[in-house]
């Protein structure tokens, strides 16, 4: 009953619009997201389920995340989670310093509205 619930709650339209206001909150000062917007001071993030890791063209990535490009790393929820946590566990010696929230939950609705699920 208790994962019914939860996934019932995971599937509501109201969780991608809290990635999206959470992705302004804590990710927007650095990524744009719109197609063909500018670089900030990290990678525009518009697409991210359809391309590699390091897949802005335009933006000048650190070591560690072109090899994770060079090796055909994906993001994924998971990845993506990971690196909010902890950017330099998930790639050591990424640029990014930790930026997310604070929690799992709203760094879940994060990935989840980066992935396009639902958002
Ligand atoms: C203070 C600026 C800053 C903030 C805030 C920030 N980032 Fe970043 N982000 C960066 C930089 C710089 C890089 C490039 C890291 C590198 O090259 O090692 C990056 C890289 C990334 C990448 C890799 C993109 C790719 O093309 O592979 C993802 C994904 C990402 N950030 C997600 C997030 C999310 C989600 C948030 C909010 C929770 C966030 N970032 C907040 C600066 C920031």
């Amino acid at each position: 009953m208790r994962a019914l619930a939860l996934l019932v709650l995971l599937a509501h339209p109201a969780v991608a619009e809290e990635g999206a206001t959470l992705f302004r909150l804590h990710c927007s000062s650095c990524h744009a997201i719109e197609p063909g917007a500018p670089a900030g001071a990290g990678p525009n993030l518009e697409g991210l389920a359809a391309r590699g890791v390091a897949g802005d063209a335009v933006f000048d990535y650190s070591p560690a995340l072109q090899a994770g490009r060079e090796a055909g790393r994906r993001w994924d929820a998971a990845s993506l989670r990971a690196f909010m946590a902890d950017p330099d566990e998930a790639f050591p010696g990424s640029w990014m310093s930790p930026a997310g929230p604070a929690t799992a939950a709203p760094r879940d609705a994060i990935a989840r509205f980066l992935m396009g699920e639902g958002g």
